[in-house]
């Protein structure tokens, strides 16, 4: 029988390949994909990523035989779960311990994609198919955090959904519609449970499979940033391209042994770390009538969250003048061309500002926070990829960023005072620049020559 692919002809699997492309999809996506030889503990953090997913699927599935999406049991049904079910505790612990190391693991994945100018051509969406997962792994944390309805699911939803009401003209009627009521209620908690444990998950997991069908037609990026598929040997593999079975299989079971001693010591010892996984407030029945004196979300949203918290009156002055001076360099630099409308919108911009309050800006500079990330493979234009081969300076602005990032998710987490505002202000304005400022800082100093081929010691 003729097979435009190679198959087993005998066996199980000989059977299965006349049927189905078992052998064909295992060598072009296992056995036979080429990846580059110098791989480093960045790289572990894709394959962790994909283990915390599995996790939260099958731990997600044995919370809801016993958790009640009834907003009079949901709270004890997760006490009757930590308390009678057997095995119950560590099932909610796996699940909320995982909910962070999720964000752990792929803020520490988007930080190799930004170190290796892994998001460039020709891996836009592989990086675009990222940013995606995020957002919907934010809304998937975020509907979760309403189940165990205790004090901070309850009035964490009330803040985050009122942000919604911000909006012009239709804001009131769209937080009604989200809610399904006039306060965050059962109803809620219903539709937020239905998006948790299905909508959303059902999304992820095909934005995860697209994620990784786009990065293996064009393969992975390395440390070195430069593309091993330029150099192949006479047989067509990449000279410097080993098979990802069994190198890197071995690679990530032991990147896996030691994230799973971490997991478990976490679990085991410390399930709440120090309030950060699972915040004290939460292990209070929700009460409406009662508001937590201190409203924080969890950790992984606080940089996003003080953003929202420091775009005041005055800050939003500054970044209308911010918006003014960009628009007035567009001017001066478009001579006649498509850039004019840059101006335009500048002046659209600030008349909108000057005619909305501040929270409604607070709620765009947050989205905004996360929008620039798509925009990153078309702001970048350094001539190299990785940061190995960079200008120092492009080294001290990325350590800057990394910097005003992890302030930012501190301070969300205290209580605002003038002057954590004021650092979160200088904050934010650096994030803005390191994305918005990018198609001119990229461009600047002097770059180091990346080698021929990838560079490789082995141990
Ligand atoms: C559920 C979440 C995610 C899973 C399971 C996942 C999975 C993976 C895996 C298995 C790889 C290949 C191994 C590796 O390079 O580490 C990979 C590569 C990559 N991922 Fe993700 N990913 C996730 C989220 C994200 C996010 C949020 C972004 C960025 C916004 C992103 C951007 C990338 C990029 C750019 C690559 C190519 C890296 C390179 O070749 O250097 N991923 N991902």
């Amino acid at each position: 029988m003729a097979m435009d692919h190679e198959v087993e002809t005998t066996g199980l699997v000989g059977w299965f390949d006349r049927r189905f492309p078992l052998t064909a999809t295992w060598k072009k996506h296992v056995s036979e994909y080429y990846a580059p030889k110098n791989f480093n503990f960045w790289y572990f953090f894709g394959s962790l990523a994909l283990l915390v997913l599995v996790n939260q699927i099958v731990t997600g599935i044995f919370l809801t035989m016993n958790y009640k999406p009834d907003a009079t049991l949901a709270f004890a049904s997760v006490e009757y779960i930590m308390r009678e079910v057997p095995w119950g505790w560590l099932i909610r612990y796996m699940h909320s311990t995982g909910a962070s190391m999720f964000f752990i693991v792929v803020y520490l994945h988007m930080f190799r994609g930004l170190l290796y100018g892994s998001y460039r051509k020709p891996r836009e969406l592989v990086w675009i198919f990222g940013c995606l997962i995020f957002l919907s792994l934010m809304a998937e944390a975020f509907f979760g955090y309403l189940l165990p309805w205790g004090q901070m699911s309850f009035w964490g939803a009330q803040v985050i959904v009122n942000l919604f009401s911000a909006i012009p003209f239709i804001g009131p009627d769209l937080s009604l519609w989200i809610r399904g009521d006039y306060v965050v209620s059962d109803v809620t908690l219903n539709r937020f449970f239905a998006f948790h444990v299905i909508a959303i998950p059902l999304v992820l997991i095909a934005l995860v499979i697209a994620h990784l069908v786009a990065l293996h037609e064009v393969g992975s990026n390395n440390p070195d940033g430069i593309e091993i598929k330029a150099k192949k040997g006479p047989d067509g593999v990449p000279l410097d391209g080993i098979p990802f079975h069994p190198y890197y299989s071995v690679h990530d079971f032991m990147g896996t042994a030691v994230f799973l001693v971490i997991f478990a010591a976490i679990i085991f010892f410390a399930p709440e770390v120090g309030g950060y996984f699972l915040e004290a407030n939460n292990f209070i029945p929700a009460n409406p009538l009662q508001t937590p004196p201190e409203i924080a979300p969890v950790w992984y949203f606080t940089a996003f969250y003080a953003m929202l918290r420091a775009t005041t009156d005055p800050f939003k002055i500054v970044l209308m003048i911010v918006i003014a001076l960009l628009g007035l360099l567009a001017l001066v630099r478009a001579r006649g061309t498509w850039k004019v409308g840059l101006p335009v919108l500048a002046a659209l911009v600030i008349l909108a500002m000057a005619f909305t309050e501040s929270k409604f800006w607070g709620v765009v500079v947050m989205g905004g926070a996360v929008i620039s990330l798509f925009f990153l493979p078309w702001l970048d234009r350094s001539p190299v990829k990785s940061i190995r081969y960079r200008p120092f300076f492009h080294k001290a602005f990325f350590a800057i960023f990394v910097l005003a990032f992890l302030t930012l998710g501190f301070l969300g987490t205290r209580p605002p005072s003038p002057a954590s505002t004021l650092i979160a202000q200088v904050c934010a304005l650096i994030y803005f620049a390191f994305f918005l400022g990018m198609p001119f800082w990229t461009r600047l100093g002097k770059f180091k020559q990346p080698p021929e081929r990838v560079r490789f010691k082995p141990h």
